[in-house]
């Protein structure tokens, strides 16, 4: 039997009827099968709560032992304890609660709570996992101070760690040892931390601009010391920048990060005890890429950036998700920003979002940003909440100005610091500090989807005056058929013919506005009149996508490639040469399903000649202005997807720009070698993104000397960046050296599990055939196990988003991922139903594969014992 499925809305929340402003817990961890937890809460009525005589604390796979109030133990029929809540009948307004557990962490394979990994104890609490430790408040707006006491075997478990500062350790009896840690700041459940293991430590120090020491630790794995100097020497940049950008200190004495090697997400803020995947935490250049370098540096970042934007002010409720995660990625991205190219980081994300956030807003799971309902609300970590949530802070950034946000952001600590809040408080705040309405731009939280703007213009020689008509819409989504329009920016420039920036000036204005402009939308349709025009121009629409719609404009490819050329702005520099791939990609598949030949004009292989002729200036950029468009970015574009169509096409446009850019890329790939020693650094590793990307254009016709290239590149690559890019070339090259390549490189890895996940991903990646049956060989593969989500991420997860052979027309990959998936959703729902929304999508495709992921989906929804979790998303999509 399924678990009922139990939606929880917004419209229903109410303030606790209970608060616990104090909280101390013994946790004796007494062997990794068993762990005894005594809790005492000081509880008192809320007086801003409903009243209510009982007591309903949460509670999840925890068996309780005994209750007491103030000392005195509760007889059993004052209290009851079924699967979800503890409930104690006839509480006083105030008093002491103590209750004694029983959890399990080695049968903790949802890996929420208190779990094992091979170096000890770990924990994750949110967002609802605390209530798996103890019966609980599990609600982030019942905000304790914690005291926290662990017991451990002092050989086995040396690491004793939880929030805060440890005050008192000592020795016990049996070989034990135990340590006291008290956290000063009231916080919300979710980001309570314990951590019991053998790990190596290194410290260092960070001193803040008003004069502090702030103790620094990390502690990895025994014997991976060395593999933590990076993600420390982050740490410290982003301690400083948060300073200098926003004025933002470091509020404790000890700043602790530990590694996992099992965890469910990339990495978590606990207060003063962030908890890392190892694979967001530890690099080393010849086992980690210059993307895994860039993205711990992000996330060690993001996490540290949580303490003022997450910590210190969190969320009243789990609809809130996006106040803190919306802007700490924001804050994120802006760190990324300054230190490496702004340009390549906007392109970056602007990608992410569309891979990721524009499909989830166009299927089943569509949510706006603050959603109003879920089942669980770990189905909602969703690119919506945490791209698109980034993109609306953006906007009102860009609405009101950098000295105006930051203004803003003063005053949103200022009045909510310590407290639990909703995503209005943010608004509100750059409502209050700018004088700027955003009354409008509220309803980006509420309604779900993606906006179209549909823009057309005119010139008028006479009165040399350009008008813009700007037109918004946004498709319906689930629960939301119709929509308002909405507050966005939308910042545009005008080049002449000739590729020069025009001084903008609006009818009625006194002054010009220089070469950029932002719009405010607010209508329906708004009409904007250019005056001192002197020629027809081309516009330069969202430039720096100023907001997270899809713009529509009829360039003509003349347009585009002027763009491409001479845009002032670097990212609709991107966009213009993206824009120009797209039409004839899509023209493509239109043709190749209308059995017409595919084929691609001279202009392409000469715009993107000159990328290539141009790309000394900034290697990085044209890195990205050379990849095209994601084989999901197309399908998204069609009426109905067909992947394989959609494969081909994209595919037949690499080969066609190989082989008029052979010469080209050829010799880029000598030019662009990194002299020196390797460092993650944005230039080298612009220069490394450009040279493999030339390979791979070239290894993708295949030629024996391109291929022994490649293979000397695997084979003499000082650093896993060279390494990953020859191997991936390879495993999608049908060719006598693949096989040993892919072998030699798990051979030479095993023993190294981030690499041996590089090599599962790359293994189910592949676009060639038969990649179907190997991803079903390596999920029994000794390497593999269903119980270690960075496993599971890297070959199902991968083999998810392979777009052609997920989608393989005999239903194969479906198949597959079914079988997976239901092999895992008893062991980790959170991850398993994630590997579910591959399927979610499935009216979007062709006839029959629709037919093909509706029936897999019904297989899963049919099964016996399917997790909440994975029934939301199964239920939603076959809704
Ligand atoms: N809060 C984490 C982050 O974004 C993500 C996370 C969510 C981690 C849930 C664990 C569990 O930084
Ligand atoms: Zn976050």
């Amino acid at each position: 039997m399924n678990a009922a499925a139990t939606t929880v809305r917004l419209a229903d929340y109410r303030r606790p009827a209970f608060l616990i402003p104090e909280v101390v817990l013994d946790i004796d961890l007494q062997s990794e099968d068993e762990a005894r937890v005594a809790a005492t809460l000081s509880v008192q009525r809320n007086p801003d709560g409903a009243s209510s005589s009982s007591l309903v604390l949460d509670l999840d796979e925890v068996s309780v032992e005994s209750v007491a109030i103030d000392g005195k133990l509760l007889p059993p029929e004052r209290w009851q304890a079924d699967g979800r809540y503890l409930t104690v009948q006839d509480v006083p307004a105030s008093f002491r609660l103590d209750t004694v557990s029983r959890i399990h962490p080695r049968q903790n394979t949802k890996l929420m709570g208190i779990y094992t990994s091979s170096t000890g104890f770990f924990s994750l609490c949110e967002a609802e996992g605390f209530r798996r430790i103890t019966p609980f408040l599990d609600r982030p707006d019942v905000m304790a101070r914690y005291t926290v006491t662990l017991h451990a075997d002092r050989e086995r478990y040396p690491v004793l760690l939880a929030n805060g500062n440890c005050v008192a350790q000592g020795e016990e009896g049996g070989a034990r040892h135990w340590a006291r840690w008290v956290d000063p700041f009231p916080k919300p459940s979710y980001l309570f931390a314990v951590v019991a293991a053998r790990l190596d430590r290194s410290q260092d120090s960070f001193r803040t601009r008003s004069g502090r020491n702030v103790l620094l630790q990390f502690f990895v794995e025994p014997g991976k010391l060395d593999q933590g100097v990076f993600a420390l020497e982050s740490l410290k940049h982003a301690m400083k920048w948060d300073e200098d950008t926003y004025g933002l200190e470091v509020d404790l004495d000890e700043y602790n990060i530990v590694a996992v090697g099992d965890f469910n997400a990339g990495a978590m803020e606990n207060k003063g005890l962030n908890i890392f995947n190892t694979k967001l935490v530890l690099a080393r250049s010849d086992i980690s890429t210059d993307w895994d370098f860039n993205f711990i540096d992000r996330t060690v970042a993001h996490e540290y950036f949580h303490n003022w934007t997450g910590n210190r002010v969190t969320c009243r409720d789990w609809f809130q998700l996006a106040l803190k995660e919306g802007l700490t990625v924001f804050r994120e991205q802006q760190y990324a920003g300054d230190r490496y190219s702004r340009a390549v980081a906007r392109i970056q994300a602007v990608r992410n979002l569309r891979t990721g956030q524009f499909p989830e807003d166009a299927g089943p799971m569509a949510h706006p940003v603050r959603p109003s309902a879920y089942q669980q609300v770990s189905n909602f970590y969703t690119s919506t909440v945490y791209q698109k949530g980034a993109e609306l802070v953006r906007m009102m950034h860009t609405l009101v100005g950098p000295a105006k946000f930051r203004q803003a952001m003063d005053l949103y600590f200022r009045e909510h610091d310590g407290q639990a809040v909703t995503t209005d408080a943010l608004v509100a705040a750059v409502e209050e500090a700018s004088g700027e309405d955003l009354s409008q731009f509220r309803l980006w939280y509420e309604q779900s989807g993606t906006a179209r703007l549909s823009v057309r213009d005119q010139y008028d020689e006479t009165s040399q005056t350009y008008v813009l008509t700007v037109t918004q819409s946004c498709p319906p989504t689930p629960g939301q058929p119709t929509k308002k329009p909405m507050h966005m920016p939308l910042t545009v420039g005008l080049l002449t013919p000739d590729g020069r920036e025009l001084p903008l000036r609006l009818e009625g204005e006194k002054t010009g506005r220089g070469g950029s402009a932002v719009l405010s939308l607010r209508q329906e349709t708004e009409v904007f009149r250019f005056i001192d025009v002197p020629v027809p121009p081309v516009p330069s629409l969202g430039r720096n996508f100023s907001a997270p719609v899809i713009i529509g404009y009829p360039y003509d490819d003349q347009a585009l490639q002027l763009l491409l050329g001479y845009d002032s702005d670097a990212f609709n520099r991107w966009e213009a040469g993206q824009r120009l791939a797209m039409d004839l990609l899509l023209r493509g598949v239109a043709d190749r399903r209308a059995g017409r030949p595919v084929q691609f004009p001279d202009y392409l292989a000469e715009a993107f000649g000159r990328v290539l002729a141009d790309a000394q200036k900034d290697p990085a950029f044209a890195a990205e202005a050379l990849t095209l468009p994601a084989e999901i970015i197309i399908a998204e574009r069609l009426e109905e997807i067909d992947p394989q169509a959609v494969h081909e096409v994209r595919f037949a446009m690499r080969r066609f720009l190989a082989e008029r850019l052979h010469g080209a890329f050829r010799s880029a790939y000598d030019l662009f070698a990194t002299p020196g020693p390797y460092s993650p650094d944005a230039e080298s590793s612009g220069r490394r993104a450009l040279r493999n990307l030339c390979l791979a254009f070239l290894m993708d016709l295949g030629e024996a000397e391109t291929r022994s290239l490649c293979v000397a590149q695997l084979a003499g690559a000082t650093n896993m960046t060279d390494a990953m890019a020859a191997l991936a070339a390879l495993a999608s090259c049908d060719c006598p050296e693949r096989r040993p390549a892919l072998d030699g490189f798990y051979a030479k890895w095993k023993d190294e599990p981030l690499v041996v996940d590089k090599w599962l991903s790359t293994e189910a990646l592949s676009r060639l055939p038969g990649t179907v049956a190997r991803v079903r060989e390596l999920s029994r593969h000794p390497a593999f196990t269903l119980k270690n989500p960075n496993k599971v991420y890297a070959l199902v997860g991968s083999f998810g988003v392979n777009q052609v052979n997920f989608h393989a027309a005999d239903g194969s990959g479906y198949a597959l991922m079914v079988e997976l998936a239901l092999a895992l959703d008893p062991i980790n729902p959170q991850v398993a139903s994630r590997m579910v929304r591959n399927l979610e999508r499935y009216k979007r495709y062709e006839p029959a594969r629709r037919e093909l992921m509706r029936a897999a989906l019904q297989t899963i929804a049919a099964h016996p014992g399917l997790s909440r979790e994975t029934g939301e998303v199964v239920g939603k999509a076959l809704a």
